[in-house]
């Protein structure tokens, strides 16, 4: 092994260059290994993996679109270790599905009613994986079928509901008349940690499981516009799976994702089931037989990601939120109860969590023009939130909670370019936001501010008129006092841009052939325990994009980063359709340059979401997510990893979302 050397530290290795093969590019001098893949046995003795859309029993395997990840160590004994970067557990997300690779030749139905055995395995392929991976003397990586620690949560799952929502009249179904317990968890995308070693994994684009459309008549007007605001409005739901007529006697499994108030009796009348998803969910992943518990304290929203800043013993923790989608917000929740640091090694890891997760303020950032920000506190009964509220007349702590996005409407947030992951510098603390990208509908020309400043046209030609807006997003950054602080200040890291794009109003960072990007989404700076000794940390950037992907598929990037305010004040001129131009100004921060370099490029029609390392920082887990997510069963448009190889694989041959385990060859830390 090579001995570290960091100080001053360096990206160390050559950019991998922009390219659409169907494979994962990496630097030279690394090795790419493929972990647990979509499909693949880790309960229950499941049967081996046929990949033609005949499998079924996904609550023994691994589920579909793995996001993000997390290493928990287990040291020789099977316990855990938090040093232990040889033998741990990897929790990963499974955000969604490619539903057409399910099935032998994609999803039916019969006069509108899905089958009920595809259903399930649509559903059972959601969720969360805990699986067990270790590392041989030879280097090489694997992972356990058989491991007691493997668990699959479903959306199914029995769960428990804490903090100040729970018992509330909003959360009662008829499977939990007192709105104490609920079922499952979905669309589980980006995640965070406590230091009591758990995991929050974070439930995102719920709302369009449900069916809902057509039952306003039947609601309150209250009922309406929170359905309304977090668009539970589909008239059939993602996948249909309301549709199923299932033997169990109120066909409760199915009917629950049929959330009209016009159900025939109250067995079957699942109103309030879209209330009970958009949580932050704690899993203890050391004990497989543990409930877990949907942190209501902590908001429901789109969530994307749940991210803490340091802990500080005396200090009361904090965790960053984004809310993914259109004009939405950045949130944190301050925990009521100071950090005490014996509590990390605490073998009733649950209860920690009901001990600084379920009492504390939920914020949300709003950015001002002159690089200051707020912390609005959304607490029943200040800052409008109350039931005088013409927006929506809030009852309690419970209904502000509920309806996360109408308190910040009633607060005054700013409305962001779609908020993803956040992430903490573990050296300056300050807390990076991906903003992934917006359109001009919801950026327009004369609708630009501060903190979110571009808006540009077209700048290839009217083919591409669709990329209007701010396509490529950018990355945010904070600087606060300490985790309990109401202020702070800010500037744009970094934006998004083709390097062969305008340097005066789009590629405004200056980026170049190595480090150009496009809707930056999963964000992550590597374990303080990596970074001992470094000056600069390193910063991961993933990409999910569809804006620059007639040249690149999506990538992963490697950054060290400077600090807020290192670069200044900046007017741009933002340019719209017909010639119309608007001046904004803004705060950018110093052009990245060689301290932004491309380290990875994925297969064809992948996101890159998800990535860890083991606590040395030798060995680094990263989420392909549903490559060939276009193609057709029959005809799919990647082979990855089947293709990982040689760049090619037979024809039919299915794509599978997979991890894949990046090393140094010469067991170096990846990235220096
Ligand atoms: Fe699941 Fe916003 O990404
Ligand atoms: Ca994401
Ligand atoms: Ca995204
Ligand atoms: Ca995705």
């Amino acid at each position: 092994r090579t001995t570290i050397t960091v100080s001053p530290a360096v990206l160390g290795f050559t950019a991998v260059a922009k390219n659409k093969n169907d494979v994962v590019t990496v630097p030279a001098g690394y090795t790419v290994q493929i972990g647990a893949r979509l499909g693949d046995p880790i309960v229950g003795g499941a049967a081996a993996y046929k990949n033609d859309g005949t499998d079924t029993g996904y609550a023994n395997r691994i589920g579909d679109h793995g996001d993000a990840l997390f290493w928990f160590g287990l040291g020789t004994s099977g316990a855990r270790d938090d040093t232990s970067s040889t033998r741990g557990l990897i929790v990963q997300n499974h955000e969604n599905i490619n539903q057409q690779y399910l099935h032998p030749n994609g999803p039916t139905s019969t006069g509108g009613v899905r089958p009920e055995a595809e259903a399930i395995k649509e559903i059972e392929c959601h969720g969360v994986s805990v699986v067990e991976y270790s590392q041989a003397a030879n280097g090489s990586w694997s992972f356990s079928a058989t491991s007691t620690l493997n668990r699959r949560v479903t959306p199914n799952t029995p769960m428990v509901f804490n903090g100040p929502v729970k018992g509330s009249d909003l959360l009662k179904t008829p499977y939990s008349p007192t709105g104490v317990a609920g079922r499952g968890t979905i669309n589980n995308c980006a995640n965070g940690y406590t230091p009591w070693a758990t995991l929050l994994t974070c439930e995102e684009n719920w709302a369009g499981y449900f069916r809902r459309s057509g039952d306003n008549a039947a609601r309150t007007a209250k009922e309406v516009t929170s359905l309304s605001r977090y668009g539970v409005t589909s008239s059939s739901g993602s996948y249909g799976w309301s549709t199923v007529t299932a033997a169990d006697t109120a066909n409760t499994t199915f009917r629950r994702w049929d959330a009209r108030a016009t159900a025939a009796d109250a067995l079957t009348d699942y109103r309030n089931e879209p209330n009970q998803f958009g949580w932050v969910v704690e899993i203890d992943p050391y004990n497989p037989s543990a409930a877990p518990r949907k942190r209501t304290a902590l908001g429901r929203m789109g969530h994307e990601g749940c991210w803490p800043g340091a802990f500080v013993a005396g200090r009361k923790p904090a965790w960053y939120m984004g809310d993914d989608a259109r004009r939405e917000y950045l949130y944190k929740f301050v925990s009521s109860t100071a950090w005490a640091a014996a509590d990390a090694n605490a073998t009733d890891r649950l209860a920690i969590g009901d001990k600084y997760l379920d009492a504390g303020t939920l914020y949300v950032a709003k950015f001002n023009a002159d690089g200051t920000g707020t912390w609005l506190p959304l607490v029943f009964g200040q800052n409008g939130i109350d039931a005088s509220s013409t927006v929506y007349p809030f009852a309690n702590q419970a209904d502000v909670l509920v309806n996360t996005r109408l308190a910040a409407d009633v607060a005054g947030a700013t409305p962001m370019d779609r908020p993803e992951w956040t992430a903490v510098n573990p050296v300056t603390g300050e807390v990076y936001l991906t903003l992934t990208n917006n359109n001009a509908a919801n950026r327009p020309l004369n609708g630009t501010d501060a903190a979110n400043p571009r808006h540009y046209n077209d700048p290839y030609g009217a083919a591409q008129t669709a990329q209007y807006g701010n396509p490529n997003g950018h990355i945010i950054r904070l600087k606060e006092a300490n985790t309990e602080a109401t202020s702070f200040t800010w500037d744009i890291y970094a934006f998004g841009a083709g390097a062969d794009l305008n340097a005066t109003n789009i590629n405004l960072s200056g980026l170049t052939a190595d480090n150009d990007f496009s809707s930056p989404d999963g964000l992550w700076f590597g374990r303080a325990s990596n970074a001992s000794g470094l000056v600069k940390p390193l910063m991961w950037i993933q990409t999910d994009d569809g804006a620059y992907t007639d040249v690149t598929n999506c990538m992963m990037l490697a950054a060290q980063p400077g600090t807020v305010g290192d670069g200044g004040a900046r007017t741009i001129t933002n340019t719209g359709s017909g010639g119309a131009t608007a001046t904004q100004a803004t705060r950018i921060g110093a052009a990245p340059g060689a301290n932004l370099k491309r380290f990875l490029v994925g297969p064809v029609e992948c996101e890159i979401t998800g990535v860890d390392t083991t606590p040395d920082g030798r060995t680094m887990f990263v989420g392909i997510q549903h490559p060939g997510e276009n193609g057709a069963p029959a005809t799919p448009s990647s082979h990855w990893p089947d293709s990982q190889a040689t760049g090619t694989a037979g024809a039919t041959i299915r794509p599978r979302s997979a991890i894949v385990i990046i090393t140094k060859n010469d067991g170096g830390l990846v990235g220096l």
